[in-house]
C-alpha cells in the first residue's frame, strides 16, 4: 500500500483541502472543540459541584463556532457588541452569555439589557452608573458578577497578563477599591451582585497562580460576608489555561485546572464557613487552540549563504499575528512532504511589508520547492480572531471538519469586501482650478 506523503488533519488531507479552498486557509478539526468542551464539563461533574463553562468567544468568535459551543452546553463570555451580535446571530441561549469588557459603551451595555443576557461582568465605577441609569430606563433588574484583580503575577507574556494590581482590568483589592465598588452595587435596589470574578492572565500552565487567586478571593469574601453579609452565589475564576504550540511547551491536562480550581474553592469555602458557590470558567484558548492548523502555499525563498534560509508564505501577521506581537512560538511542517528527510533549517516569512512579520524561526524541513503547503499547528485561538487588514490582504476563510467532511464556515474575503465601506473623496474645487 502506497504510504501518502501528505498530512492528515482530522482524517482529511491538508494538501487537498488547501487546493479545494485556496490560501492561507484555517481548518478546524470539530471533533477537538467537542473533546476540549468535554474534558472541562466531565471534570467538573466528576466533582459534582454547580459550575458553568463559558466559552472566551474572543479566541474564535463565528457564528458555527457558537453553533458548536451551544450544542456542547458551554455559556459564552462575549466582550463587544459584535462579540454579542455573532452569539445572537448563532442563536446562543441570551440567559447563558456573560459580557466582559474594561470600557463598555452605554449602546454595548444597552444591547446587553435588551437582550437580557445572564449577566454582566462590572469591571469599572464608570459602568456602574451606566448600569445603574440602564436598569431604570428598561425596568429590568440586572445580574452582576464583581471584576476583580487579585494581585497575582503570573508566569506569561507581559501583554496577557491581567490579575496583576497595576492592570487595565477589573477593581483592585490593594487600595480597597473593590470593596467600594460592592458596597455602590450592593446598594443598588436593581443590580444582583452574584458573585465575584478574576483572571489571571492567558496561557498559564502551572496550577500555583489560580489556586493563589481562589486564596485572594475568599479572604476578600469572608470580610465581605462580615462587614457586609455578601454572600457570592458565583465565583467565576476566568479563563487562561495554557496549550502545547511547540515541544518547549508543558500543559496539565485539562481536567487537572479543574481540579486544582475545585479543590481550593472547597477547601478555602469550607475553611472559612462559607457557602460553596458555583464555579465558573472562561476557557478560550484551551477549547479552540489546539483544533486548528493554518494551510499557506509557498512562494519565494531567500538564501543568505552562510546565514539564513527565508521561505515566504502566502499568509503572515495579517492571518496570524501573535508571533509579531507576542513573538509566538509554533510548529509546522510542509504538508506535501511528510516522508521526506529533513534537509534544511529555515525561517517562515509571512508576506506583509514589515520585518518583524516572521510566523516561525528555524524551522526544520525537507528541501521545499515554491507551490509546497506548509500547515502551521495550534493556531485555533486568536488567530482568525486577531486578523487584520494590513496591506490589504483579504481576511483568509475557515473551514470546519467533522466525520470526515468539511464544512466551509467562514468565506474567504474578496477585494470587493475590503473596499465594500470606502466612499470616493469628493475632491473640493479650488480657486486654482
Ligand atoms: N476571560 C477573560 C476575562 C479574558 O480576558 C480572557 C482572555 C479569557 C477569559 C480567555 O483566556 P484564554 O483561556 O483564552 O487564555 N491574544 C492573546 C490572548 C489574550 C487573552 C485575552 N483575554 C494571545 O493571542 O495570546
Amino acid at each position: 500500500m502506497e504510504i501518502s506523503n501528505h498530512l492528515m488533519f482530522a482524517g482529511m488531507d491538508a494538501v487537498e483541502l488547501a487546493k479545494k479552498y485556496g490560501t492561507p486557509l484555517y481548518v478546524y478539526d470539530v471533533n477537538k472543540i467537542r473533546e476540549n468542551a468535554r474534558s472541562f464539563i466531565d471534570a467538573f461533574q466528576k466533582w459534582g459541584v454547580p459550575f458553568q463553562v463559558a466559552y472566551a468567544s474572543k479566541a474564535f468568535s463565528s457564528i458555527a463556532m457558537l453553533q458548536v459551543a451551544r450544542q456542547e452546553g458551554l455559556s459564552l463570555d462575549v466582550v463587544s457588541e459584535g462579540e454579542l451580535y455573532t452569539a445572537m446571530k448563532a442563536d446562543f441561549p441570551a440567559e447563558r452569555i456573560h459580557l466582559h469588557g474594561n470600557n463598555k459603551s452605554y449602546d454595548e451595555l444597552n444591547m446587553a439589557f435588551e437582550y437580557q443576557i445572564g449577566c454582566i461582568v462590572v469591571d469599572n465605577f464608570y459602568e456602574i452608573d451606566m448600569i445603574s441609569h440602564l436598569t431604570r430606563k428598561h425596568g429590568q433588574k440586572v445580574k452582576v458578577l464583581l471584576r476583580i484583580t487579585p494581585g497575582i503575577e503570573a508566569h506569561t507574556h507581559d501583554y496577557i497578563l491581567t490579575g496583576q494590581e497595576d492592570s487595565k482590568f477589573g477593581f483592585d483589592l490593594l487600595s480597597g477599591q473593590a470593596e467600594q465598588a460592592l458596597r455602590q452595587l450592593i446598594d443598588e435596589n436593581d443590580i444582583d451582585v452574584i458573585g465575584v470574578h478574576s483572571h489571571i492572565g492567558s496561557q498559564i500552565f502551572e496550577t500555583a497562580g489560580f489556586v493563589k487567586a481562589v486564596q485572594k478571593i475568599f479572604e476578600e469574601l469572608e470580610k465581605w460576608r462580615d462587614r457586609y453579609h455578601f454572600t457570592a452565589s458565583v465565583v467565576n475564576l476566568g479563563g487562561g489555561f495554557g496549550i502545547k504550540y511547540t515541544e518547549e511547551d508543558d500543559p496539565k491536562p485539562l481536567d487537572q485546572y479543574v481540579g486544582a480550581l475545585v479543590s481550593e474553592v472547597k477547601h478555602q469555602a469550607g475553611k472559612r464557613n462559607l457557602p460553596l458557590p458555583e464555579i465558573w470558567i472562561e476557557p478560550g484558548r484551551s477549547i479552540v487552540g489546539d483544533a486548528a492548523i493554518s494551510l499557506y502555499t509557498i512562494g519565494s525563498t531567500k538564501n543568505i549563504p552562510g546565514l539564513r534560509k527565508y521561505v515566504s508564505v502566502d499568509g503572515g501577521m495579517n492571518d496570524n499575528l501573535r508571533p509579531a506581537l507576542y513573538q509566538a512560538k509554533y510548529h509546522a511542517v510542509v504538508a506535501n512532504r511528510m516522508n521526506e528527510p529533513k534537509t534544511e533549517t529555515v525561517s517562515i516569512a509571512g508576506k506583509c511589508c514589515e520585518s518583524g512579520d516572521m510566523l516561525i524561526w528555524d524551522l526544520d524541513v525537507p528541501t521545499v520547492q515554491s507551490g509546497d503547503i506548509l500547515a502551521v499547528f495550534s493556531t485555533g485561538a486568536y488567530g482568525y480572531s486577531m486578523a487584520n487588514h494590513y496591506n490589504r490582504f483579504p481576511k483568509s476563510a475557515v473551514v470546519f471538519i467533522e466525520d470526515g467532511k468539511d464544512h466551509l464556515v467562514v468565506q474567504r474575503e474578496t477585494y470587493k469586501d475590503l473596499v465594500k465601506n470606502d466612499l470616493p473623496y469628493q475632491i473640493p474645487q479650488t480657486s486654482c482650478n
